[in-house]
């Protein structure tokens, strides 16, 4: 029941903290988690990695180096070691009006911690990040997903640009929930537009009923980017499409207030937002 309640509640607007509350706080640390959740967020939105010693770490690049003090890949890094960084400095030096001492070293997080810190009473939308290069990260989430009892609480979603990674997902456990992100963007030859979208009849022109029920067969519902180079890739009509076609569709990433209003307008299902505060105040 706490899961079909979670589906239920899919059919409503969901407010979605990108990497926590991350235009407040250093993305996916628990400052910014923290804050999220008491702003009173759906969804605390996390990639999730693999280090090198096979721990699940919630990170969003592959290289560490713009949101830490170290360098190089995440996943050529033990946790230890990704310990041992400052996660926090650099966002007080990217954003001096937003500046706290408490983001100083603030540490790279497990998805375990994550899980600990806010149990049951959070929802999680987890990505696999990468999975060419995160080698057995589904294998470990569903394991740890499981550990926690997230899947059947109704407490998850699991996101991801490739296909393979959310069939694989749902191998290893049929009732996690997926969403499958999409990337719009121009052709630059024809200026039509391509769906990257792996696995799916990617190609010139526009998509088809078909295509979004070969996604439907599989996940709950679908994320996808709204402008490209300040142009909209996507309308009305595609939101409409892919919701008659039993997918709600949940739009990334928005931060400022009048495009939040205009996507509300356009009866989008969800928004990732780094400012769930500004998104819950447009919403009421
Ligand atoms: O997961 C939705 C959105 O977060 C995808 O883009 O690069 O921020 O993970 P990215
Ligand atoms: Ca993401």
């Amino acid at each position: 029941p706490a899961l079909e309640e979670q589906l239920a509640e899919l059919q409503r607007f969901q407010v979605i903290a990108h990497r926590g509350a991350s235009g407040h706080a250093p993305e996916s640390s628990m400052a910014a988690l923290e804050l999220a959740h008491e702003m009173g967020a759906d969804y605390l939105e996390l990639d999730v990695q693999i280090t090198a010693d096979g721990e699940l770490v919630a990170f969003h690049d592959d290289e560490i180096s713009r949101t830490s003090s170290g360098e190089g890949k995440i996943n050529d890094h033990t946790l230890e070691a990704l310990k041992a960084l400052d996660a926090g400095t650099w966002f007080n030096e990217a954003h001096p009006d937003q500046a706290e001492t408490a983001f100083e070293g603030a540490e790279i997080l497990t998805l375990d911690e994550v899980f600990q810190r806010f149990g049951h009473e959070a929802r999680y939308y987890l990505e696999t990040k990468s999975p060419s290069i995160n080698p057995g990260l589904e294998e470990a989430l569903v394991e740890t997903l499981e550990a926690h009892d997230m899947i059947e609480s109704g407490r998850v979603l699991v996101q991801s640009f490739e296909q393979d990674s959310l069939l694989k997902m749902r191998e290893l456990n049929e009732n996690v929930p997926l969403i499958q992100l999409v990337w719009y963007y121009p052709d630059e030859e024809d200026d039509s537009r391509l769906l990257e979208w792996t696995g799916v009849t990617p190609g010139p022109g526009e998509i088809t009923d078909a295509d979004f029920q070969a996604v439907a067969d599989y996940a709950a519902g679908i994320g996808t980017n709204v402008t490209y180079d300040g142009e909209d890739v996507i309308n009305v009509d595609f939101i409409r499409q892919a919701q008659d076609n039993g997918l709600p569709v949940h739009v990334y990433t928005v931060n400022e207030r009048e495009e939040m209003q205009r996507l509300l307008d356009w009866g989008v299902d969800g928004i990732f937002t780094n400012y769930p505060d500004r998104l819950l105040e447009v919403v009421e």
